[in-house]
């Protein structure tokens, strides 16, 4: 199959292999969705072959506003509302309890909740306003390789196996959308993205707590999609603490090992590497933005034997970059022996 690359005049094209059951990579402010119509449940199954996902991992449903989600949410939490005059569109994914039989459990992962979100980005808003349904995306990434942040990593894991990738440049936050849990008393933070518990609790003035998982890593995730081990480069990664990174690149220079750094400017500027890849600047709105692709970058380079990668404090967006971060490191830091 031959996969195209459209631009935004070409959004009709797309609806129209969309309409016909077939997928679509879509671009969000996050990273990008491997868009297929949630109400064909044969397309979304083609959604979990594609990828490699396993089957039990429920999908999120893409749509254009608040009303769009009605059809489906069986009830609201009472502070629904005023969490999505503040965060719709934008990178917050909700979780509902849903009217049985509403949506396929190919789309759900046969739970009785599904997930919902409205991406900030216009050309995928008038993507599904063309498709006239809902669009399921996961990371449109081979399932264990970092989520993808550019059209062209689309293409790269998936060409020939999907039908499209709408093109909308790079992402601009870089990691995937908070998910917050509705469906219990206690919304709950599943998945830490750049709406962060900081400005959830700003926002709603109560205290809103991370999911077990988050907080203890031998607890099961609630979130499906958390237990599987994910953005894994082949290169090993080990995570540097600020400290550190004087004795990390001493070691690796004694043990005759090339570093790819994976770093901010202020610190790559002071040290050799066999590659790297700079964070545009210094903050963590940088690193975020630039940690799938440049974990993307230098692992496809294969020019290093071990990637080092800069830590961040765990609050605010740090808490997502890390989330991520330690997962690609399978949770090493470089410690002294
Ligand atoms: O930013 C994003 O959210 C991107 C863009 C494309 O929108 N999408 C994305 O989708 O990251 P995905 O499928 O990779 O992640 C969805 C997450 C998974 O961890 C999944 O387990 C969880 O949401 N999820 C979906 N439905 C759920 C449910 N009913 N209950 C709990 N967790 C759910
Ligand atoms: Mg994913």
């Amino acid at each position: 199959m031959e996969t195209k690359i459209f631009q935004s005049d070409q959004i009709n094209q797309a609806a129209a292999l969309l309409r016909q059951g077939e997928l679509v990579a879509f671009p969000t402010e996050t990273v990008y969705g491997l868009g297929a119509n949630a109400l064909l449940p044969e397309s979304v199954k083609q959604v979990f072959a594609v990828k490699g996902r396993p089957s039990d991992n429920p999908l999120i449903v893409h749509v254009t506003d608040f009303s769009m989600t009605k059809e489906y949410v069986e009830s609201y939490h009472p502070l629904t509302e005023k969490i999505v005059q503040h965060f719709w569109p934008g990178p917050l994914t909700l979780i509902f309890s849903i009217k049985t039989g509403s949506l396929s459990p190919v789309v759900t992962g046969g739970l009785s909740t599904a997930a919902f979100r409205m991406p900030d980005n216009k050309k995928t808003l008038s993507l599904i306003e063309e498709t006239g349904a809902p669009l399921v995306g996961p990371s449109a990434n081979t399932s264990g390789k970092p989520s993808p942040t550019t059209a062209l990593h689309v293409y790269h894991d998936l060409k020939g196996k999907i039908a499209g990738i709408l093109d909308d440049g790079a992402t601009q936050i870089g990691v995937e959308s908070t998910v917050l849990d509705l469906s219990g008393e206690v919304p709950t933070i599943l998945r830490p993205g750049a709406v962060t518990k900081e400005k959830l609790e700003e926002v709603l003035g109560i205290e809103v707590p991370l999911d077990k998982h988050l907080v203890t890593e031998s607890e099961t995730p609630k979130a499906p999609g958390m237990k599987y081990k994910h953005y894994s480069p082949d290169t090993p990664v080990l995570m540097i603490k600020p400290a550190d990174w004087k004795q990390a690149i001493a070691w690796a220079e004694m043990n005759n090992k090339k570093v790819g750094l994976l770093t901010t400017p202020k610190i790559a500027d002071q040290y050799r590497s066999a590659d790297r890849f700079v964070f545009a600047d210094d903050t963590i709105e940088a690193a975020t933005r630039g940690l799938f692709s440049g974990l993307r970058a230098l692992d496809e380079a294969q020019k290093a034997d071990i990637i080092f990668a800069e830590v961040f404090p765990d609050d605010h967006l740090g808490l997502a970059y890390m989330n991520r971060l330690k997962k690609a490191a399978a949770q090493n830091y470089f410690a002294e022996k």
